[in-house]
């Protein structure tokens, strides 16, 4: 025994394996609470239609006027709620910048400038129809387009990018078709439209052209469930006209990065209006 060891007190083996137990229980329970105060509640699958600026993806804090929203699985086992990926912070890019990849363009937001074009448009490689699009939503359809022919739910698209006056003949076409009531159903203005952003295509399959159809083919459920995992939402879902201003386009992709249509599709959130908290917009102003 050494000079040190002896002016030790001398502790009973036991004794030192219980205060450890003892430890490790306030250690974990420590580690606990700090995870839980972390996580973000689960949110509903189909959250009621409001306007609450984004914690209406989120149950909790009710009236937080917090730009951070939390991202939580929809499903109810113990293992997905675990789950929970980093809160999103809305404010990261802007809503208003055509530039930006989570600008929010309806019927009453136009794009300002109108005339605005992208930069960085580049042809979506390898998939049929020789559409152009942003450089990064580009290179997500490929992608996505590439797993759905995997899949047997092989897709075209018919249009991407389209420039202020592209959008200016196609919508003066169908007013003087259908009539101006009808085709601002389904058919944005000039200036209002996001094809003009170079974030949006629409794409077609089994003859199914525009058309409702489309969401009954094997590409339309395809992108239904699987476009946010390449950053795309269905941007006009069923029974929205009243905040989209637009009619069901299972066929209309907008591209706006994995992480917010990630975000979307596990709070059950199918509106960028209400996302971000902006008005609904049924009806030009
Ligand atoms: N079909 C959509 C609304 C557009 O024309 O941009
Ligand atoms: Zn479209």
């Amino acid at each position: 025994m050494t000079a040190g060891e002896a002016a030790r007190p001398r502790v009973p083996a036991v004794t030192v394996a219980v205060a450890c137990f003892a430890l490790g229980i306030i250690a974990g329970a420590f580690t606990d609470q700090w995870n839980a105060s972390r996580a973000i509640p689960v949110a509903t699958e189909s959250p009621a239609p409001s306007a609450t600026p984004v914690a209406s993806a989120s149950p909790t804090p009710a009236a937080s006027a917090s730009p951070v929203a939390g991202v939580a699985s929809a499903a109810p086992d113990a293992t997905a709620a675990a789950a929970v990926t980093p809160p999103l912070d809305l404010t990261a890019h802007s809503v208003d910048d055509p530039g930006s990849v989570w600008v929010v363009v309806n019927k009453v937001r136009p794009l300002d400038p109108q005339d605005y074009a992208p930069d960085d448009l580049q042809a979506v490689a390898d998939v049929p129809g020789g559409a152009t699009m942003r450089a990064d939503a580009a290179a997500a359809m490929t992608a996505l387009h590439a797993e759905a022919v995997d899949a047997g739910a092989g897709f075209t698209i018919t249009t991407g990018y389209r420039d202020h006056d592209l959008q200016a003949s196609l919508y003066d076409g169908y007013v003087a078709d259908r009539g101006r009531e009808a085709a601002d159903m389904f058919s944005a203005r000039p200036g209002y439209s996001e094809h003009q952003t170079g974030l949006a295509a629409d794409i077609q399959a089994d003859g199914c052209r525009l058309e409702a159809c489309f969401a009954d083919t094997a590409a339309g459920r395809f992108v239904a469930a699987h476009a946010w995992e390449h950053g795309f939402i269905v941007r006009y879902p069923d029974d929205e006209r009243d905040v989209t201003g637009y009619i069901y386009e299972p066929w209309h992709l907008r591209f706006v990065g994995v992480e917010l249509a990630t975000w979307m599709h596990r709070a059950g959130e199918t509106t960028l209006e209400r996302v971000f908290g902006l008005d609904p917009a049924p009806d030009y102003r």
